[in-house]
C-alpha cells in the first residue's frame, strides 16, 4: 500500500461511546439511515474492553466531541481502559436513558443494540436511535483529521508548563499545581495524593 494514511481523510468526527461499564474515544461512525430511529453504525475493536461492555449491553451512548473539548478525555478515553480506571471518576456526566454521556460535548446519541456484525479484529455495532439532544451550539464538531492535525498541541494542553509537576507514581499522570489538593484523585487511575511524587528536574 502505497499510504494508509488516506483513510485520515475520510471526514468522520470524534466521539465518546459509552455504556454501562465504561467507554472509549471511537471517530469509525456512521449514519447509516437517517429519519427519527437514524441507524448507528460504530466499529469497536474487540480488544477494547468497551466491546466485551458492548456484548452484554443493550444500549450506547454517543457522547460528541468539540474542537474545544478538553484534551484530557481523549486522554483518559482513548488511551486508557476501563479495566484498570473508572474513566467517569472527577467527570461531569448526565444519566439518559441508563447511559452515562459527557457533558464537555457537544450534544449526545443513545441507541437500542439491534445488530452486532464480526471480522476478525473488530465488531460493528449498529444501534436505533431513540434519543438526543444538542447541548452546545457554540463549537464546532471536532474531526478526526482536525485531531490527527492538533493531537500534539492538545498534548500541550494537558502539561501546563511553570507549575510544579507532580507525577502519578502508578500510572504516570501529571498533576500541575503548588501543591497536590488532599482531596485530589488521579483522573486516570483514581488513586489519592499520596501516590503523587513531586517531579525534580
Ligand atoms: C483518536 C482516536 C480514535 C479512536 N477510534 C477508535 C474506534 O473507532 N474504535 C475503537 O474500537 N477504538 C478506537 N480508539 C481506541 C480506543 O479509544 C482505546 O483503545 C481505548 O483506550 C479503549 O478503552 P477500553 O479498553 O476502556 O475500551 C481510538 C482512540 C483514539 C485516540
Amino acid at each position: 500500500m502505497k499510504n494508509s494514511k488516506i483513510t485520515r481523510k475520510i471526514t468522520q468526527g470524534m466521539y465518546i461511546l459509552t455504556t454501562e461499564g465504561g467507554g472509549c474515544v471511537v471517530d469509525a461512525v456512521a449514519r447509516v439511515s437517517g429519519g427519527e430511529n437514524s441507524l448507528i453504525a460504530v466499529a469497536v475493536a474487540k480488544n477494547n474492553h468497551t466491546h466485551t461492555l458492548l456484548q452484554q449491553a443493550e444500549k450506547f451512548g454517543l457522547s460528541i466531541l468539540g474542537e474545544q473539548a478538553h484534551p484530557k478525555l481523549i486522554e483518559t478515553f482513548g488511551f486508557c481502559s476501563s479495566r484498570d480506571l473508572d474513566k467517569f471518576a472527577n467527570l461531569k456526566t448526565q444519566e439518559i436513558e441508563g447511559i452515562k454521556v459527557l457533558e464537555d460535548a457537544l450534544g449526545y446519541m443513545i441507541m437500542k443494540k439491534v445488530d452486532a456484525i464480526e471480522n476478525d479484529t473488530h465488531t460493528l455495532f449498529i444501534g436505533e436511535l431513540i434519543e438526543g439532544d444538542i447541548t452546545n451550539e457554540s463549537d464546532r464538531p471536532m474531526s478526526y483529521a482536525y485531531y490527527q492535525e492538533h493531537k500534539e498541541d492538545l498534548k500541550k494542553v494537558t502539561t501546563e508548563q511553570g507549575k510544579t509537576a507532580w507525577v502519578c507514581t502508578v500510572c504516570g499522570y501529571v498533576y500541575y499545581g503548588d501543591e497536590v489538593p488532599d482531596d485530589y484523585r488521579c483522573p486516570l487511575c483514581g488513586l489519592g495524593k499520596e501516590y503523587f511524587k513531586k517531579k525534580e528536574d
